[in-house]
């Protein structure tokens, strides 16, 4: 007999399906990532990153109220920071009137509402690329961890909703959670970067802000010493819920795909809300398959972002917010 049960009932037309349908993504999933550089009128497109721009402030105000408009409303901010404010202090990062803080401001004044979040990790501000101050060729943690609570501090006094700490330094939530309360910014928000992976999908978001671990003797090559081995799973777990124990209100996953079984672990691990980085890597493929014909653009990125979601993550940032946003409105 022909089974009493057949799936493929539920698979009938789209109207059933949309029905039964158990992820759908919309505006609300997502955090754009923004670059910004200095300079007017700039909009570059990054190299390896087609379709995407770095921004000059004065072309920034006009992009986010075209991102609010179509329903988005949060961005993460990530500068350029010219070559000669550059040091291993990230003296820069801590400037009150330095582009991120500026960047800020512009935002928060073309789109109030709009939730402003920002890059805390010392990369883009320092001569050798690395995340964190540099001695004897080691990442220094805790002098580390001091700067960054004092760069999220000034992130919060220019008016971000939240702080984004992307360095994986030990301690560096409690630290930044610490003097943010210390110094009255209860409200002030922290996504950390939870589970970050070392990966070499962060490749084309390193052309971009031109951020690259540089080669030379006693520079660590790569970030292995503070970014999680790809081949972990349990120390994700592990370093997410310290995370939350310090203070996080938002935990994250990075890079997004080929870590959503993490995603999953950590989603029935906590009670927080999770957040998945889609990388640039990640973006930079689908991109490079489309342009060749190999692969269906749309259809491709619709279906990682509902992997994404389905997988376990309340949040998405992404570089295919804005498209994905215009294409299931
Ligand atoms: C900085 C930072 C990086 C990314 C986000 N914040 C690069 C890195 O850790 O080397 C990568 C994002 C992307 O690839 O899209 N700490």
């Amino acid at each position: 007999m022909y089974p009493l049960r057949r799936n493929r009932r539920l698979r009938t037309n789209e109207s059933i399906r949309s029905l039964v349908r158990e992820t759908v993504i919309s505006p609300n999933d997502f955090i754009v990532p923004l670059f910004i550089v200095e300079g007017k009128n700039v909009k570059e497109e990054i190299a390896s990153m087609p379709g995407y721009y770095r921004y000059s402030l004065d072309l920034i105000e006009k992009e986010v109220r075209e991102l609010w408009n179509l329903g988005l409303k949060s961005v993460l901010l990530f500068v350029k920071v010219p070559e000669n404010l550059k040091d291993n202090a990230g003296k820069e990062a801590i400037n009150p009137e330095g582009l991120m803080q500026r960047a800020i401001k512009t935002v928060k004044n073309a789109v109030p509402e709009m939730l402003v979040m920002t890059d805390v990790a010392l990369d883009p501000y320092s001569q050798y690329g690395h995340d964190g101050i540099i001695d004897g060729g080691k990442v220094l943690n805790d002098d580390t961890t001091a700067v960054l609570s004092e760069m999220a501090l000034s992130h919060a006094k220019a008016g971000a909703d939240f702080v984004a700490p992307s360095d994986m330094m030990d301690g560096r939530i409690f630290e930044i959670r610490s003097l943010l309360e210390d110094e009255g910014f209860h409200d002030t928000g922290i996504l950390s970067y939870s589970a970050k992976y070392a990966s070499a999908f962060y490749g084309p978001f390193r052309d971009a802000l031109d951020s690259a671990p540089v080669d030379a003797e006693n520079i660590p090559k790569n970030k292995k010493t503070y970014q999680m081995d790809p081949a972990n799973r349990e120390e994700a777990i592990r370093e997410t819920l310290m995370d939350i124990e310090e203070g996080a209100d938002i935990v994250m996953v990075k890079p997004g795909l080929c870590y959503l079984d993490i995603v999953r672990d950590i989603k029935n691990a906590v009670n927080v809300p999770v957040a998945v980085y889609q990388v640039s890597g990640e973006y930079a493929m689908i991109k490079a398959a489309a342009e060749k014909g190999w692969l269906d653009h749309d259809a491709v990125m619709l279906e990682q972002l509902t992997a994404i979601k389905r997988a376990g993550a309340d949040i998405i940032a992404s570089y295919f917010a804005k498209e994905a946003v215009k294409l299931i409105s």
